[in-house]
């Protein structure tokens, strides 16, 4: 029994080491879409460069254990080892978390961060970069991402485990969420 353990242990441990290996290799696969580095080239596209190390790994388990959804990264996941995914997190966490902000008209912009104080800075901070320890970065996130991600989360469907940020999406409206996305996606 002693030695099964010993050898279990041995084996994860060697997992471990060889994700930590491969993990450059892995990352560089991520820069095609999510930018160099991990810092979106201002599309559609979020940057994931130095948002928080259980933050990253908890929405990558999320996906390859399908109790999230999304379309593109539950099928990207699905090909990695819970190694893979832990490595690929250390590696993105450790990066720099770098704002792309992105201009809006003043008036999206107040009224944006009008909704933000009423609704978002208990978790997010008022310029998205001061977040709680469950929340990620998203001062200078893509404004694009952002409003489509929280149309996501109004629909009944849609799988996002996250109970209080669904709740506080959905008694916001689309419009002032929409605001909101591009107040937060303006932020230095
Ligand atoms: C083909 C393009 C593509 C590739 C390659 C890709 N991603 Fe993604 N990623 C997306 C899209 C699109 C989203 C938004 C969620 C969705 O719809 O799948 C996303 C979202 C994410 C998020 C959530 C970001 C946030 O702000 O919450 C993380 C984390 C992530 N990807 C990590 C990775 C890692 C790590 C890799 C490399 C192993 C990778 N992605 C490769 C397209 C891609
Ligand atoms: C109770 C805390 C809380 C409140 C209030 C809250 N959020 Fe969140 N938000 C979170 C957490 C935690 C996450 C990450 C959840 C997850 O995906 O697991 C998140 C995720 C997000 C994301 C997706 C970020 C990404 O990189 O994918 C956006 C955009 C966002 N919040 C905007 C808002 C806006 C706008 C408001 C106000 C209308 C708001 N949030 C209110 C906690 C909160």
């Amino acid at each position: 029994m002693k030695k099964l353990f010993l050898v279990l242990a041995i084996a994860a441990l060697t997992g471990a080491a060889q994700a930590g290996q491969n993990v450059e290799g892995l990352a560089r696969t991520c820069n095609n879409c999510h930018g160099v580095g991990g810092v979106s080239a201002g599309s559609a596209m979020p940057s994931i460069g130095g948002l928080p190390r259980d933050y990253l790994k908890r929405v990558m388990k999320q996906w390859k254990y399908d109790e999230r959804s999304a379309i593109t990264m539950s099928r990207i996941v699905k090909g990695f080892s819970d190694d893979e995914i832990d490595a690929l997190a250390d590696h993105f966490a450790k990066l720099p978390w770098v704002p792309v902000p992105q201009a809006a008209a003043a008036e999206m912009l107040a009224k944006g961060k009008e909704t933000v104080a009423a609704n978002c800075t208990d978790c997010h901070g008022l310029n998205g970069g001061d977040p709680d320890v469950d929340s990620p970065k998203i001062n200078g996130q893509s404004p694009k991402y952002m409003e489509l991600e929280m149309q996501k989360y109004r629909s009944a469907d849609f799988k996002m485990p996250h109970r209080k940020m669904k709740k506080a999406v959905q008694e916001t409206p689309p419009t002032d969420a929409s605001a909101a996305a591009r107040y937060f996606g303006a932020q230095k």
